[in-house]
């Protein structure tokens, strides 16, 4: 599914996805997982901290499956608008994936760098099967071809706020995927659109909430 921003715009916000088409792409991801795992035995899967924890929260409430889950810490170096690619384990999955049905869920995909190094990870530690969720897929920026199994909405290349998604761990509780046009004002601010995002301010977007 694609999602395009609204041309509704305040200050350089624009409303991405809201909470109604969120949650029930949601739910049609959960039915494909329940689809994809309905005779596999407690598929475990795999976060990473912390931008995916809204969505993986909302998926397995929604798919109701007997599954395990756990989290990995990554840290990359440089910053995220020139990533690198040289990605160190901050913190390991707490179980041994071997012969196990792994599910990566993810926040949101973009050069692709991030993934592809925890693919390898995981898949040196040969698990029976090893699939990829994302909610959001910024294809148009990928540089390392990924097969991506499930994708929530493929998106244009901008920067993102809202369900999990931050800026300076600013935005992660919105209820809603907003694009940042004006990557200035954020980095000059990185609270520049709290008040109209999370304090019920005057700005008219709200209204989409
Ligand atoms: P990749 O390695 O380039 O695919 O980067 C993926 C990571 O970059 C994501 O897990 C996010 O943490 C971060 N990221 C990429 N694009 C955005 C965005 O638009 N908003 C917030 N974080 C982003
Ligand atoms: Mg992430």
């Amino acid at each position: 599914m694609h999602a395009d921003p609204t041309d509704t715009a305040v200050a350089g916000l624009r409303l991405l996805v809201g909470p109604a088409q969120l949650h029930d792409r949601v739910n049609e991801l959960a039915a494909e997982l329940r689809g994809v795992y309905s005779d596999a035995d407690r598929p475990v899967l795999v976060s990473v901290l912390k931008g995916a924890t809204l969505f993986l929260a909302d998926l397995v409430r929604c798919a109701g499956i007997d599954c395990e889950v756990e989290f990995m810490s990554i840290s990359s170096y440089g910053s995220p608008q020139a990533n690198s690619g040289t990605v160190r384990i901050e913190q390991d999955l707490s179980t041994d994936i071997a012969g196990r049905h792994v599910l990566v869920v993810e926040d949101i995909i973009d050069t692709g760098l991030t993934l592809n190094y925890l693919m390898r990870v995981l898949r040196a530690r040969e698990p029976a099967s090893l699939r990829v969720c994302t909610l959001l897929d910024k294809d148009v920026r990928r540089i390392v071809d990924l097969p991506i199994d499930h994708v929530g909405f493929s998106i244009p290349d901008v920067f993102v706020i809202g369900y999990g998604l931050d800026y300076a761990e600013e935005y992660r509780h919105v209820d809603a995927i907003f694009v940042a046009d004006d990557l200035d004002a954020l980095a000059a601010d990185p609270a520049c659109y709290a008040e109209i995002l999370c304090c019920g301010g005057t700005g008219s977007l709200p209204t989409a909430l």
